[in-house]
């Protein structure tokens, strides 16, 4: 019965959204909130009403600091939450200037393409590790 219910949802996300949105959906890697964050990132979108909580924990790889692990917590649509799942990904392990780089095409494109309405999930997604990073920063100093 699960099976055949998790076989209706995929069967309704596509073509809308690729496999890769749908898989990071459905088993999302990082959900989940951190408990001793070193730094969260709170973010939302006022128009569709989605929010997400980007958690991070730093590290240091020789003498640069990384972040170590990585976790979100996402109220909002399949897209904000593969989005915030696939940034997880990418950016986990990375220098904080590398984990910057990432835009919100990189993490479209790692996603197999998101519907244009979905594009603003990802610069959702963006916008949370930017703030997960300051706050971070701003609690370093
Ligand atoms: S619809 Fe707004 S973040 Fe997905």
């Amino acid at each position: 019965m699960k099976q055949k219910s998790r076989n209706n949802s995929i069967s309704i996300m596509r073509p809308y959204y690729s496999k890769k949105v749908i898989q990071h959906f459905l088993n999302p890697k990082h959900f989940g909130k951190m408990k001793n964050a070193d730094g969260v990132g709170k973010v939302g979108n006022p128009r569709c009403g989605d929010e997400m909580w980007l958690y991070i924990k730093v590290g240091r790889k020789k003498d640069r600091e990384i972040i170590k692990d990585i976790k979100f917590h996402t109220l909002g649509c399949a897209a904000a939450i593969s989005t915030s799942d696939m940034i997880s990904d990418m950016a986990k392990g990375k220098t904080f200037e590398d984990a910057l780089k990432i835009g919100y095409k990189n993490i479209s494109d790692e996603l197999g393409n998101l519907p244009p309405v979905k594009i603003h999930c990802a610069q959702l997604a963006q916008q949370g590790l930017k703030a997960a990073i300051e706050d971070y920063r701003k609690k370093k100093q």
